[in-house]
């Protein structure tokens, strides 16, 4: 017997906090793999963070790195501009070409931490309306929320992990500071049982807190965005005596978010709030009406690591049954994904420069 599965239109979704390691380190990932995991997990636009193996902290090696994508990237592709204290003359040179400014607080891939002290000047140096993006965890989140207070930035903080950084961010909120933050899928669905069997591959930086997914489910109303932090690392990265930081996202956040719309965890007015509007809306992003992705919202089915597009081919979801499945993507007028099949090729998609 034939059935119709009624489709849902969803807007193609926006990512804003994606390491697609290129260039650099393409043997876990590169910009067309990465895009082609995008498509297929429903995000037609991502955001690229600067912490590649040559920190993109000058207008030459953001050049290049769009010069790069141009060739590659099968969705429309933008960047953030990198900082690790020691470029103030650059990072106006970059800021027409990037939606941001992520700065990293703490230690995490590519040692890219910068000083506490060098805020201010860097904060001074960033004369631009674009958010600063900061990865500030645990104490260091109330410090840099209130110097950018004092200076009038616009501020989004990543992927908040803990119950004391979310707490810091609903006060500031509560006070009227204008600050964003977003969510990981990670800190939304790996409880602490799944991190002790998963072992390497849960673990990540913020790493998931014991008993913060439900205090984050329940301050929903108080998060702007879900970003992946899609961070790919090797199989053999992963098992090794000293393992990186960091998990593969792209092909599997939307099911993830739509099995929590059939629990009734979230509704679908929320998930395109968290996923296109907030995130459209934060990094003032372009999107086309063209674009658009159709989910069958009843399809059960099991992720497994055959479906995945991204190099890296790994996922802490595997074996996990999801509900709601991407069935087709429009890409700018043209089919681009259909039942597990991409059609797409290199450098198809768009480098938005964010340039006005
Ligand atoms: C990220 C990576 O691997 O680039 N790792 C991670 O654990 N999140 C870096 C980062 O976003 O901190
Ligand atoms: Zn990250």
């Amino acid at each position: 017997m034939l059935s119709w599965a009624v489709m849902l239109k969803l807007p193609g979704l926006i990512d804003i906090h994606v390491h697609l390691r290129d260039p650099g380190q393409t043997e876990k990932e590169d910009f067309f793999t990465g895009t082609c995991a995008a498509i297929a997990g429903g995000f037609t636009t991502v955001i690229d963070m600067p912490n590649n193996v040559t920190p993109v902290t000058s207008l030459k090696t953001l050049k290049r790195k769009i010069e790069i994508a141009k060739e590659k990237t099968v969705c429309d592709i933008g960047f953030y501009a990198g900082s690790l204290g020691d470029n103030l003359d650059e990072l106006m040179k970059m800021e027409p070409y990037v939606f941001g400014l992520k700065l990293y607080l703490n230690r995490t891939t590519g040692n890219y931490i910068i000083d506490k002290d060098k805020l201010k000047d860097i904060y001074r140096a960033w004369k631009s309306d674009k958010p600063i993006l900061l990865h500030a965890e645990s104490d260091v989140v109330e410090d840099s929320i209130g110097v950018a207070k004092a200076m009038g930035k616009k501020l989004h903080i990543c992927h908040i992990a803990s119950k004391f950084e979310l707490s810091t961010i609903m006060r500031a909120k509560d006070k009227g500071f204008n600050v964003t933050c977003g969510v990981t899928p990670h800190h939304f669905f790996l409880t602490i049982d799944d991190v002790r069997k998963l072992g390497a591959f849960a673990m990540m930086k913020p790493p998931v807190e014991e008993g913060a997914i439900d205090f984050l489910w329940n301050n929903l109303d108080y998060i702007d965005v879900v970003e992946s932090d899609h961070a790919p690392h090797t199989k053999e990265e992963k098992l090794s005596r000293n393992p990186t930081f960091g998990v593969p996202n792209l092909d599997t956040t939307l099911p993830l978010l739509l099995t929590a719309v059939s629990e009734g965890r979230l509704t679908l007015e929320r998930l395109k709030e968290l996923c296109f509007y907030n995130p459209k809306k934060i990094f003032n992003i372009k999107t086309d009406e063209n674009t658009y992705v159709e989910v069958d919202e009843e399809e059960i089915f099991v992720i497994n690591k055959k479906m995945l597009y991204t190099k890296c081919g790994w996922s802490p979801y595997e074996g996990r049954e999801m509900r709601g499945k991407v069935k087709r993507v429009f890409y700018r007028g043209r089919k681009v994904f259909e039942d597990g099949r991409l059609f797409v090729g290199r450098g198809d998609g768009v480098v938005d420069t964010g340039e006005k």
